[in-house]
């Protein structure tokens, strides 16, 4: 993913540059599948040797493990006549409130945006799936071996449980957006284990700690707060396996290495932060005879937009990056346009609340 790419694919709107992707663009992006990609095999001959975080992570995840037919209520509905999340808090369902729209209607919106996010989540942990199994093969020690490949199993229960929420609940699933396609391809067609780790497992895994929890804590309906919650139990080890993997790494870097590190993690939170809210619009708006545009300017221009945003990204994904290193004082203009660095925080909402969620 070239600057050049970005440069020629961002749009001012509202004060704010999104990524746009044309139609066309559109279309080839989600047709597109069959990646090719070199994938470098590194056998490990020390068998004996223990990383003891690493381990102490797989083995927490050996007594987690849960199953999606029998630990999930599944006899709970998600109705079509009550709001599963606060209609306040949903994009369209205060957008058409705004524009005095009968209740149903609004329900009905906001219905589909949890669908839609739930696609998005079910395509993620497809491609979290594909990546990890690349893990098992190219990161270097054992522990970190047999770590990825226990998130290959966690992996296969987070597209199980998405894929039968949206067959049973919803009755059908959104495509992906153009953003996360055009991001999941980048990370899984790289041939670099470092950028793989850090695109997937630290900002991926991090952003979706940050949805998960966010979700989780609102909703309004028990089926959705119990899906989230056993699923953000797993994106919990697998955000802290990123960390753990990369944190030796990176110092070992050179400063070239670095910054070109540090320049790939900005390109992805860009793209990332861009697609998460512009996605759901351009796909759920037309569906209520609304201008993409129109809702986005309602939605940037309100506080609590960058407020949800701020949180969502400093829940897990910055305090990892920073952790790593790889967000510092030379990148910190960007992330201060995006209201996203600490001192920019821009209202100042209460925090996201952690591990009491998912324990
Ligand atoms: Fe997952
Ligand atoms: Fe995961």
């Amino acid at each position: 993913m070239s600057d050049r790419f970005l440069e020629d694919h961002r749009r001012p709107l509202a004060g704010y540059d999104r990524i746009h992707f044309d139609e066309a663009e559109i279309i080839a992006l989600r047709s597109r599948i069959d990646l090719e990609t070199p994938l470098r095999v590194h056998w490990e001959w020390d068998y004996i040797r223990e990383i003891e975080s690493l381990r102490a992570l797989y083995e927490r995840g050996k007594t987690a493990q849960w199953n999606v037919e029998t630990d999930i209520d599944w006899s709970v509905e998600i109705p079509e006549t009550a709001f599963a999340m606060p209609c306040e808090q949903t994009v369209f369902g205060m957008v058409l409130r705004m524009m005095g729209a009968p209740e149903a209607m609004q329900m009905r919106a906001a219905r589909d945006e949890l669908a839609h996010g739930f696609s998005q989540l079910l395509h993620g942990e497809q491609a979290a799936l594909q990546l990890t199994a690349q893990l098992v093969n190219t990161v270097p020690d054992m522990d970190a071996k047999m770590f990825a490949g226990q998130q290959v199993a966690d992996e296969c229960r987070h597209v199980e449980v998405f894929a039968k929420a949206l067959a049973r609940k919803f009755g059908e699933v959104h495509p992906i957006d153009p953003n996360i396609k055009f991001l999941l391809d980048e990370m899984l067609s790289t041939p670099n284990w470092h950028y793989k780790t850090i695109g997937m497992q630290v900002i991926f895994e991090g952003v979706a700690m940050g949805i998960i929890t966010d979700m989780g804590t609102r909703t309004l309906n028990p089926l959705v707060r119990q899906i989230m919650r056993y699923v953000a139990r797993d994106e919990a080890r697998h955000a802290a396996f990123g960390v753990l993997a990369l944190r030796d790494q990176i110092p070992k870097l050179t400063q070239q290495e670095r910054d070109d590190a540090e320049d790939f993690t900005w390109r992805c939170l860009e793209v990332v932060a861009n697609g998460l809210m512009t996605g759901l619009i351009d796909w759920v708006a037309p569906r209520y005879g609304l201008a993409p545009d129109v809702v986005a300017e309602a939605v940037f221009s309100n506080p609590p937009f960058w407020d949800g945003r701020y949180n969502m990204f400093n829940h897990t994904v910055l305090p990892n990056l920073r952790k790593l290193g790889i967000v510092t004082e030379r990148t910190r203009p960007n992330y201060d346009r995006f209201r996203l660095w600490e001192s920019s925080a821009p209202y100042g909402t209460k925090p996201l609340p952690r591990e009491e969620f998912y324990k």
